[in-house]
């Protein structure tokens, strides 16, 4: 049996993320959108591109979450980007109302699905969408780590000329400018970095990683980055579906672990086919435990301003 993505959010993210899940044959694909007529053109435009890139993914497009029903995953990228000069936060209020929207139809139609929330703030969003669900923390993660650990390795590579392939990255906390990557768990084909880089110019790939996103907003001005964060959902998407149990770091949901409570944050996750199945805990120094603590405190800062919705 095929399986069923859907897809909530027609926009940027929305479609490059159903691309490539659609040309990787993933799975079949719905997207959703309010927008009428947006998620049928694009869905069919997509699956026009079918015979010359070679899949057989079928895509189809809907105002109605009815036909989002029996989806074993459901990615939501529904929401307002950022603009130049503004932070991921300053979506909070618009985008809560938007997840608040959404989350009960999805849960409604596939109650037994995984969502991978892409949103922002994308912690902050992901929390609140596992709120309204109902669902196991398990069943409900944040696409972040993922795309900002992909940053630091693309930077890393390009610094030192080597392949993108052999670059691991980890990066922890909120998604945002108060994230942690962490140079000493960056390694090419396992030499930390730390050996291969000097540390200045570690300095500042840390610090470009951190801001990447507001790099590619004031890049475009009418939006944010998509192909790189439709690729992370569509690599969390194959990861789970094909129960590949790899580590990715994702917006997770602590109880505890890293010595935090109740709230999503970036951590590195085993994610199979129950989802989050995971949260392996790393050796972290004073300082990077500082780092994470204060990155995740800004998240709970955010996520009480939601007040009464969660
Ligand atoms: C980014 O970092 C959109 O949050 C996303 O580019």
């Amino acid at each position: 049996m095929k399986n069923k993505v859907s897809v909530i959010g027609a926009g940027r993210v929305g479609a490059t993320a159903a691309q490539y899940i659609a040309e990787d044959e993933l799975a079949d694909v719905v997207m959703v959108d309010i927008v009428e007529g947006l998620p049928q053109g694009k869905s069919l435009d997509l699956l026009e591109a079918g015979p010359i890139r070679g899949f057989d993914s079928i895509l189809s497009g809907s105002n109605d979450y009815k036909d989002t029903a029996n989806s074993d995953i459901v990615v939501i990228a529904a929401g307002l980007a950022r603009k130049p000069g503004m932070s991921r936060e300053e979506l909070l209020m618009k985008n809560s109302e938007i997840i608040k929207s959404i989350t009960d139809k999805v849960v409604k139609e596939s109650p037994n699905c995984i969502i991978i929330v892409v949103s922002n703030p994308l912690d902050v969003m992901t929390y609140l969408c596992w709120k309204l669900s109902g669902f196991s923390p398990k069943r409900v993660l944040g696409m972040a780590g993922t795309l900002d650990s992909a940053r630091f390795r693309a930077f890393v590579a390009k610094e030192l000329n080597v392949s993108v392939k052999d670059t691991q990255a980890l990066v922890l906390g909120g998604h945002g400018d108060s994230m942690v990557p962490l140079p000493r768990y960056c390694t090419v084909c396992g030499i930390p970095i730390t050996e291969l880089i000097p540390k200045k110019r570690i300095d500042s790939i840390v610090e470009r990683t951190r801001k990447a996103g507001g790099e590619i907003v004031d890049y475009l001005k009418t939006g944010s980055a998509y192909y790189s964060p439709g690729a992370c959902a569509a690599e969390m998407v194959e990861v789970i579906l094909k129960d590949k149990k790899r580590l990715l770091p994702c917006a997770a949901y602590l109880n505890g672990e890293y010595g935090l409570k109740d709230v999503y944050v970036g951590v590195p996750v085993i994610l199979g086919a129950s989802g989050a199945e995971r949260i392996v805990e790393v050796d972290l120094t004073k300082e990077e435990k500082n780092a994470l603590h204060a990155s995740a405190e800004i998240v709970k800062k955010n996520i009480a301003k939601l007040g009464e919705c969660v």
